[in-house]
């Protein structure tokens, strides 16, 4: 696809979305002030309609193939198993989200920073600023320390829609003092989630989980709608996942609560054993397992350099069509899952109580 600097055509904008209707009976909405007005751009002796980047969340709206759900939604990408793609697809489910109008904030929880840095875009310096605090973004810690307001912490992209709370090096400092928590299995919705919901600012809260079990994490996955375990097809991921998954159902059982989760599994390769692997995973998570696995591509990483999701970059590569198939069965489960709940549900009396706070944001 074109650089998307130069704005979108109708032909390009109907890969994206999977739009059927012509080019005129488009133009049609444009000219009725349906959708939002395109620039006139000259091309020969004609004129083409050009849609920016910030117009694409409102055509989305009306003719993508993800459908607003009602609430704030908490979804968190986790497993065990470092470089399975949560982060990527972290990434991609945000960014597509977003290119269909739904306000999405990504929460990055892996002091590694890969998700902040794919959304902030690699920064190429070759000097230190004058004042070196600023190379420091506040984040989760600092709100949590009431250094900032939450919405002082969040940082907002090229898209509209799309904003993210950076991850820092506060992170493991969070992770310490939550130890000093009075409920510190509630902490997130507490400190974070509860106001988020209040504030009604997002539809989506999408955390990107680092590899590993803690504090920060537990709290996380407590609080979430969903936990999205991305599983890489191969034989290592696989042992990993059994202890994934018994240490889940540990953690589900002490708390006496049971999180809904969703498995995907990613990288599949084209032989024996990543097939196999797949097949396991298939049986395995029957009730829980995407219909689409992903296949091991470079477009993934290819649109992630250029800060896009697959949809701005590769509209009409397989992988693309196999990640709309994804979201969709994603957005579907989520409506699911949290259909009869309130994002705001109290445990039960053997449960601890989640806390609400209607503190400033
Ligand atoms: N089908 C696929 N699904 C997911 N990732 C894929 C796929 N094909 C290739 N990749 C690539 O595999 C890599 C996996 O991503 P990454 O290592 O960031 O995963 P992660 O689970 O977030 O890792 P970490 O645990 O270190 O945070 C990325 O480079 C991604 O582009
Ligand atoms: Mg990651």
């Amino acid at each position: 696809m074109d650089s998307t600097n130069k704005g979108f055509t109708f032909s390009q904008i109907a890969n994206m979305y999977g739009i059927t209707i012509t080019k005129n009976a488009f133009y049609a909405y444009e000219d009725k002030g349906s959708i939002p007005k395109a620039e006139r751009v000259k091309r020969g002796k004609t004129s083409t309609r050009i849609w920016s980047l910030e117009q694409l969340p409102s055509i989305g709206e009306k003719f993508g193939f993800l459908k607003r759900t009602n609430g704030t939604k908490i979804v968190s990408f986790f497993t065990q198993k470092g470089g399975t793609g949560k982060t990527p697809l972290a990434f991609q489910f945000a960014r597509t989200l977003a290119l269909h109008n739904m306000k999405v904030l990504v929460i990055g929880l892996d002091s590694q920073e890969t998700i902040t840095n794919i959304l902030k875009g690699a920064k190429e310096t070759d000097s230190l600023p004058e004042n070196l605090d600023d190379l420091y973004d506040d984040g989760l810690y600092e709100v949590f320390k009431r250094e900032v307001k939450l919405r002082d912490a969040i940082q907002r992209t090229d898209l509209p829609t799309l904003s993210f709370i950076p991850e820092n090096a506060g992170l493991a400092a969070l992770e310490t003092d939550l130890n000093h928590e009075a409920d510190p299995i509630n902490a997130m919705e507490k400190h974070f989630f509860s106001k988020l919901k209040n504030w009604g600012e997002f539809d989506y809260i999408i955390c990107d989980c680092n590899p590993s079990w803690g504090r920060v994490i537990n709290s996380v996955l407590y609080s979430s709608d969903l936990l999205v375990s991305p599983l890489k097809c191969d034989a290592s991921t696989l042992t990993t996942t059994k202890t994934f998954f018994s240490l889940l159902a540990d953690f589900e059982e002490d708390l006496e609560f049971e999180i809904d989760k969703f498995v995907i599994p990613t990288l599949l390769e084209n032989n024996k054993l990543s097939r196999q692997v797949l097949s396991y995973y298939e049986t395995q998570f029957s009730n829980i397992c995407a219909k689409t696995p992903l296949k091991k591509t470079v477009v993934i990483d290819e649109a992630q350099v250029l800060q896009q999701s697959v949809m701005e970059h590769q509209p009409n590569s397989p992988i693309y069509q196999d990640l709309m198939a994804l979201f969709k069965e994603l957005v579907e489960v989520l409506e699911f899952v949290t259909e009869d709940e309130s994002p705001d549900t109290d445990m039960d009396d053997s449960g601890p109580m989640k806390t609400e706070t209607t503190a400033q944001i």
